[in-house]
């Protein structure tokens, strides 16, 4: 009897000393192998008087089934390890923070740029884009402003080297947005050339601009949004009343004040400066200078295959840096191009 305690303190001893499922299966058979331990016990019975066999065998079957039962916890043991190591190898801590890169802010003047958009798209007004390195046709020449006009005086401009040094010839930053618009009344002429009347014009040109020229109110690169209204009966009233209905619109004042100034653009007569004064808050009742305006010179008409006879219509310039200052309160327009996080992250 205690021979057969003893097998299975050893067999369980020796399970629990390994953790290894395949070394296990080999310390089984040292048991319950062929020739095995228990197995032996069991040829043995043989040699015992018969009186003695039948309670020996069943102690020895009793402890076969202790050692079985040691195998099969010490195997589901090895296998809980074996899970557990592994979940915890390829653990996934859903609660630290992410890795991946802050939530980045648009720019203050870009959502002024996509709120004016927005504006004016909700009129029926196009959206257009060209490139910032012009031709001096598009630029100038087109805009009724030839090489020798004074004009082009109003306009510091950067001329773009070609690569022995020299002045790339006609080849400029684009010093106002006007360009895109002569671009885009190039192709809508073609587009409709097989037409007798063709569709009306109606198309804002926002984007980056550059001038020689830097202060607290200047900056060598800035942003414009120009506007193009062209039809057969598009009037001086209908300049005012767009630009008025924007501007209440953009500021959220429906008691904001504007007023047209005559001024001079060589692309269009009669030329205005646009002005507007809010009713309240800080700058109240101050006349702020806000935008060009006009109506579209026929010489313009003519440099883009418009006939002017038949076809009339307005054009304004504004700035939308001026309009995020204003929108805003923020009065150096230099902050906006440092790129000052603490600066940006304002109105994010
Ligand atoms: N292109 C003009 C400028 O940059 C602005 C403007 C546009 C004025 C359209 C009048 C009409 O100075």
């Amino acid at each position: 009897m205690h021979n057969f305690d003893e097998i299975v303190l050893a067999a369980s001893a020796a399970f629990a000393a390994t953790d290894d499922p395949d070394a296990l299966e080999q310390i089984k058979a040292t048991f319950l192998g062929r020739n095995g331990r228990v197995t032996e016990l069991l040829k043995g019975l043989a040699k015992l008087p018969p009186d003695e066999r039948k309670t020996a065998g069943a102690a020895i079957n009793r402890s076969k089934d202790a050692v079985e039962a040691a195998l099969n916890a010490r195997r589901e043991a090895l296998r809980r390890m074996a899970l557990a190591a592994r979940l915890a190898e390829e653990a996934l801590d859903v609660t630290l923070p992410g890795r991946g890169q802050a939530r980045g802010g648009l720019h203050p003047v870009t959502r002024t740029l996509e709120r004016i958009e927005g504006l004016f798209r909700s009129i029926g007004f196009d959206v257009a884009d060209g490139p910032e390195i012009e031709a001096d046709f598009q630029n100038f020449t087109a805009l009724n402003t030839p090489a020798d006009h004074p004009a082009r005086s109003m306009h510091d401009t950067f001329y773009l080297q070609d690569t022995a040094g020299g002045v790339a010839e006609g080849v400029l930053l684009r010093t106002h947005t006007s360009p895109i618009q002569v671009r885009y009344m190039q192709a809508h002429v073609a587009r409709y050339a097989d037409r007798e009347q063709m569709p009306e014009i109606r198309v804002i040109a926002p984007g980056r601009v550059y001038r020689v020229d830097s202060d607290a109110t200047h900056s060598p690169m800035f942003h414009q949004v120009e506007g193009l209204w062209i039809g057969e009966k598009v009037s001086l009233a209908d300049l005012k009343g767009v630009i008025g209905d924007f501007l209440r619109r953009f500021f959220e004042s429906d008691d904001l004040q504007v007023r047209f100034r005559p001024s001079f653009f060589p692309f269009t007569e009669p030329s205005a400066e646009i002005d507007m004064a809010f009713m309240d808050g800080a700058l109240k009742g101050r006349w702020l200078e806000i935008a060009g305006c006009g109506m579209v010179h026929p010489n313009v008409l003519r440099h883009v295959n418009i006939d002017p006879e038949q076809y009339i219509g307005f054009a304004f310039g504004m700035g939308p840096d001026r309009l995020t200052m204003l929108r805003y309160g923020v009065n150096d327009l230099r902050l906006f191009y440092d790129g000052d996080l603490r600066f940006l992250r304002q109105f994010v």
